[in-house]
């Protein structure tokens, strides 16, 4: 399984495909162990690397992931069968702006088109139960976050970089929240309801 899960991510990153950094899949599959997830909602599947990650070391996980690229969503699916996990991982072709979520999960990931991070959040969060988690990837964005006012000849990276930005405050000033960001991978955020108490396993 280990084998097949390396060939598929070489193959992902020899065809420049964008797949989450090992320490961005460890710091997903560490919080799904502690939050007691069995349910995920994952935008962006690229070609189920990171769906097939976290269903490979959480056995009674399920996961509906959405990819709008037709070839990725292909191959996705051959990559969800080559590791007969068919019955746990519901790969969607679908704009996630027009999926139809009909179902309560446990945890959101949003890794999909970063200037939309907030669109995403505000579709699928009331589709995450009350003691669910929500992590956000790249929040980064290859460190161009970090340097905006360097990109002043590059318009569409610095709209991209702001709206990234405008995402995080809209999520730390609401007070219904709370945040843990992490400098893991590209930049990450975990993002839970204030006020819902739970035994988690340390
Ligand atoms: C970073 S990749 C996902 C990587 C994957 N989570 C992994 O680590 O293996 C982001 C993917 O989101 C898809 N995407 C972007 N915007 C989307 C949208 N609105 N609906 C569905 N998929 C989207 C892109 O086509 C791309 O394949």
């Amino acid at each position: 399984m280990k084998e097949q899960l390396k060939q598929i991510k070489q193959k992902a990153l020899n065809d420049q495909i964008p797949i989450m950094s090992d320490d961005s899949i460890d710091y997903i599959i560490a919080n799904l162990q502690k939050y007691q997830c069995k349910s995920i909602l994952e935008v962006g599947t690229a070609v189920g690397f990171s769906a097939l990650s976290f269903a490979c070391s959480i056995t009674d996980l399920k996961i509906i992931t959405i990819e709008r690229d037709r070839s990725r969503y292909e191959e996705a699916v051959r990559n969800i069968e080559m590791l007969e996990f068919k019955h746990r991982i519901n790969a969607v072709f679908t704009d996630a702006l027009e999926f139809a979520c009909t179902e309560m999960v446990d945890a959101l990931i949003i890794d999909a088109a970063k200037a939309q991070n907030k669109t995403f959040f505000d579709r699928f969060f009331p589709f995450v139960k009350p003691r669910g988690i929500v992590i956000v990837d790249n929040l980064d964005f290859h460190g161009h976050n970090e340097n905006v006012g360097l990109l002043t000849d590059r318009r569409n990276l610095r709209q991209m970089v702001n709206k990234i930005r405008a995402f995080e405050d809209y999520i730390n000033i609401r007070k219904d929240l709370e945040v843990e960001r992490v400098s893991i991978g590209d930049g990450m955020m975990m993002i839970r309801r204030i006020g819902h108490s739970f035994n988690f396993i340390e």
